[in-house]
Formats: C-alpha cells, sequence, structure tokens
C-alpha cells in the first residue's frame, strides 16, 4: 500500500544546514534516477547540488537528452515545463516550488496573444506575413501557438540566429514576452529602431496605427525582466569613470541603452564563459542576477580578476529565490520514498506544438 506524501510541513522550519544534509542523503538513496538541472541564479546552498547547471538553451537541451527517470529542475515554472516536453513520455519534470514562475513569461497570455493575432488580421494576414517567436521564458501554451502558427522558440543565447530563420518564413515578426530581447537582437541585425514597435496588449490594436503596423519589421510585446530593468546606464557611466580599462557585460533582458554601452551581451551561460576565460587582473562591470554575480566574483578572484555587480540596489529574481534547500529536500525525499509531489506536466495536446516550436528551435540553434 502507498503511504501519505511527506507533508511540506515538517521541513519548513530545517535549518538551511539540516536541510543540505537530507539532501545529500537523499540523492544517495535515489542515485542516477534523478537528475539536477539547475540554473546560474540559484541560491549557493541549492547550486552546490547540481548535476548540470546552465542557461535555459544549455538546460533545454540536457533535460531532452537525459537518462534519468526524474529531472528535477531548480529553476523556474517555464523550465521545468520544457524540460517536460522535450523529455520521453515516461520521465518526470519536478520543480521543487511550484510559486518559483517568471514574472516577465505572466506579461504575456495566450487569450492576448490570440487577441493581438486576431487584431493584426485586420490590416495583414498575419499568418502569411508574421512569424510569431516567443522567448522561452513564456508559459507552454504560448509555445504550442507558435508551433501551430509557423513561429519558434528563442533562448537569450540564439535570439539573433532565430530571428533570421523568422524573417527567411515571413516579412514581420511578433515577438513576445521581451521587447528589450527583442530589440537587441533585432538591432543587432541591422534592423533600424525605427522598425520595430511595441504592442500594448492592453490597448486595442496594440496602440498602435494601422500605418505603424504596416511599416514595422518587429512587433515587440511590452513585456519586460523586472531584475533587469534595474540597471542603468549611469551605473556603468560611474564604472568606467572609475575604471577606464574595465569591461562591461551585460544580459540582453537588459535595457538597449545598457546593452548599447556595454563591451559584451550574452546569456548567463556567455557571461560566466567569458568572464572566466578573461585575461588574470581584469576588472568586470556585470549587469544580471546577484547570485550569479556574487558566485562568478568569488570563482574568479584568485586570478586576481573583479567582479562588480551593476546596480547599487539588491537585483535577485525573487522566483528563482524559492527553490531553496527545504524545498529541495522535500521533494527528494518523497522521490527517494517513490512519491513524486510537484510534477510539471504540460497536457499532451498543447506539449506536441509546443514540441514543435522548441525543436525548430533547437534545429536551427
Ligand atoms: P539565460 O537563458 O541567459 O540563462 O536567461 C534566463 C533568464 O531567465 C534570465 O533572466
Ligand atoms: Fe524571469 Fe527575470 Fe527571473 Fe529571469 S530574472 S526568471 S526573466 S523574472
Amino acid at each position: 500500500m502507498q503511504t501519505a506524501t511527506i507533508s511540506f510541513d515538517r521541513f519548513n522550519t530545517l535549518a538551511d544546514r539540516a536541510a543540505g544534509e537530507r539532501i545529500r542523503a537523499a540523492r544517495a538513496r535515489l542515485g542516477d534516477k534523478v537528475v539536477l538541472l539547475c540554473h546560474h541564479y540559484q541560491r549557493a546552498d541549492v547550486y552546490a547540488h547540481a548535476d548540470i547547471t546552465g542557461d535555459s538553451l544549455k538546460l533545454s537541451r540536457l533535460a531532452s537528452q537525459s537518462d534519468a527517470e526524474n529531472i528535477v529542475f531548480c529553476g523556474v515554472h517555464f523550465m521545468a515545463e520544457v524540460a517536460d516536453i522535450l523529455s520521453r513520455p515516461e520521465q518526470v519534470s519536478i520543480l521543487p516550488d511550484l510559486a518559483a514562475g517568471c514574472s516577465m513569461a505572466d506579461m504575456a497570455s495566450l487569450a492576448k496573444v490570440e487577441r493581438a493575432w486576431r487584431e493584426l488580421s485586420a490590416v495583414l494576414d498575419p499568418d502569411q506575413k508574421v512569424t510569431p517567436v516567443t522567448y522561452i521564458n513564456s508559459a507552454a501554451d504560448l509555445k504550442a501557438f507558435c508551433g501551430e502558427h509557423g513561429g519558434i522558440v528563442c533562448t537569450s543565447s540564439n535570439a539573433t540566429k532565430i530571428l533570421q530563420w523568422s524573417f527567411a518564413q515571413r516579412e514581420k515578426v511578433l515577438f513576445f514576452p521581451d521587447q528589450h530581447l527583442g530589440r537587441w537582437s533585432g538591432y543587432k541585425m541591422g534592423i533600424p529602431l525605427d522598425d520595430m514597435v511595441i504592442w500594448n496588449p492592453d490597448l486595442e490594436l496594440g496602440g498602435l496605427t494601422r500605418e505603424q503596423i504596416a511599416k514595422a519589421k518587429i512587433i515587440l510585446w511590452h513585456g519586460y525582466c523586472s531584475v533587469h530593468q534595474m540597471f542603468q546606464p549611469k551605473d556603468i557611466l560611474k564604472f568606467r569613470n572609475q575604471h577606464p580599462d574595465g569591461f562591461v557585460i551585460s544580459h540582453p533582458e537588459c535595457s538597449f541603452e545598457v546593452c548599447k554601452q556595454s563591451d559584451y551581451i550574452g546569456s548567463t551561460e556567455t557571461i560566466l564563459q567569458t568572464v572566466k576565460a578573461a585575461p588574470p587582473n581584469t576588472r568586470w562591470l556585470v549587469g544580471t542576477e546577484l547570485n550569479l554575480v556574487e558566485r562568478l566574483a568569488e570563482e574568479v578572484k584568485h586570478e586576481g580578476k573583479i567582479v562588480q555587480f551593476m546596480a547599487g540596489t539588491i537585483c535577485m529574481c525573487s522566483t528563482m529565490q524559492r527553490i531553496d534547500p527545504q524545498h529541495l529536500a522535500w521533494t527528494l525525499e518523497n522521490l527517494a520514498e517513490g512519491r513524486v509531489v510537484n510534477q510539471i506536466k504540460v497536457p499532451a495536446h498543447e506539449a506536441k506544438l509546443a514540441k514543435i516550436a522548441l525543436e525548430r528551435m533547437l534545429a536551427v540553434s
């Protein structure tokens, strides 16, 4: 007879160190039945348990290649959905805390994107003229929408390539939910800023005129990451004044002005690789989430490299932070007892269409 799930109440008050020991013990019991995928923004005492770390593209690829029965995703909801969609049907994708969402992903919903598609059809035939591109930071039903309408998924590390693919299919792109990634990637392709317009989903026709839509190359959804929008050009200016020999590297979710004034732009994995590969005794200003930056600073300080965080205030991804040692211990102990808690299962019809858009991306990247 199956015993009941172990309640989270018993873990809630556990000290971090004790939770860490329980994670290790449960993992030893589980062996290769579980793989722990961990995004670079995870807190140190969760990151320490990772089998594989990476940015969204790397983790999507590896989720699709893993043989483990259980994929425990220390990241946010859309990442665990992607792992479920790309893994085999008998594999289980788990998110240790279901409240770990992504506020940017929530800025675009299927209902609003479908409405935008309907409204666009008053000006042009979107299924002939517009490729829908969703950033991987989006719900599975939006990836399914893209799969169904000849569109594709992109990540922060392949967005320009994905736009090139998209323009080879149709003459315009509807890019959601992150306007900044869309704008920066379009700009890198040589698309003038004037040919990229913002679609405000709360206004009729996105707040645009028919002429603006007809002229636009990229229609950018009015979405953004609240963590990355904290970084400001003035932070870069101050750093450059104090350290004229220093380098600036930022994530493409930062504003256009921040990206423009940075020396390098890249995904979380690219940021880590670039700074680690840099010559000793160099100084870096980094525009991305604080957990990543603090860990990187520690890892490279023995080479005399100095890594500084771009903002004066604390910018953590509060939803990534929800994955704590207590939730991870709770998830793994249940698994070790043969019980799955917090499984992320995308409905089959949605998963099938979303997989089309994800596989298009993996083929292009
Ligand atoms: P990366 O794919 O670069 O890791 O970005 C994910 C993310 O959510 C950044 O905010
Ligand atoms: Fe979402 Fe921003 Fe957090 Fe990335 S940092 S998961 S985009 S809220």
